[in-house]
């Protein structure tokens, strides 16, 4: 099955409204129509409106960052809900980042809880799975990851897969410069195909696996080139209109 690519641009805490604005017209002069690859924007939530307003008639999609853990609405002070990203015109929600994991301690069960949240709202999460440097080096990895995306199994079911997006980040190579090698990337990517194609070979098929991790204009191509790889979840190159280009043109 080919699988379309996506090229995602997690822009976490960073730019101004102004920039932001710069940087979204930059990207529409860039992207065509392309039926190969989704380029997807993921702003901060105070720039979501105003970003979904200046892709309007572009072929870019927007998706948010993290969502809460909760459905419906409530009295959960300063948590945004699934509904209204997708009121916003989300399509697409990050989970499971490795720094909403280690900075604010969040579980696989509540990682899990967020996307089944997502996807009862009607977004597809972008479940991010990945391990850390030490658990590299015990050779901990396979077993890392598989812990990560069991736990989301477990509480959604395979079939959940058939609506959703995994990004392998490995943790030591997030902001560092420190690419995982297309190969090093491909063993984990592979890794996460079989675990689902075990329960349900047609979603594990069609399921698009990014990879995330110091991705740049210059690696871009020979990580798409790898079997497994459908795209990546680009942090700091997609704050940069030409390079974050370069990346989407490596996926077309
Ligand atoms: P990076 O971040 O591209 O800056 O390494 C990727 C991510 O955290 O999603």
């Amino acid at each position: 099955m080919t699988r379309k690519r996506l090229i995602a641009g997690n822009w976490k805490m960073h730019g101004s409204f102004a920039e932001s604005r710069q940087l979204v017209a930059a990207l529409r002069d860039g992207v065509g129509a392309e039926d190969r690859a989704l380029m997807l924007l993921c702003p901060p939530y105070v720039y979501l409106n105003a970003v979904r307003d200046w892709l309007q008639g572009s072929n870019i999609a927007l998706g948010a960052q993290d969502l809460s853990d909760r459905s419906g609405t409530g009295a959960f002070t300063g948590e945004v809900s699934g509904a209204m990203l997708r009121d916003l015109g989300c399509t697409h929600v990050i989970v499971g980042h490795s720094e909403r994991r280690a900075l604010y301690d969040e579980s696989d069960a509540v990682v899990a809880s967020k996307f089944k949240a997502a996807q009862q709202a009607g977004l597809i999460p972008v479940l991010c799975v990945g391990e850390t440097l030490e658990q590299r080096e015990a050779g901990h990895t396979q077993a890392t990851v598989q812990r990560q995306v069991a736990a989301v199994i477990d509480a959604a079911g395979v079939a959940a897969f058939g609506k959703a997006v995994i990004a392998y980040e490995p943790v030591w190579a997030i902001g560092t410069g420190r690419t995982a090698t297309p190969e090093q990337a491909e063993e984990v990517h592979a890794l996460i195909r079989a675990m689902i194609a075990e329960r349900d070979a047609t979603i594990a098929s069609g399921l698009p696996i990014l990879y995330g991790g110091s991705v740049k204009g210059a690696n871009a191509r020979s990580l798409f080139a790898m079997k497994d790889i459908d795209g990546g979840l680009v942090g700091g190159a997609s704050l940069v209109a030409t390079e974050f280009l370069e990346i989407f043109r490596a996926g077309i």
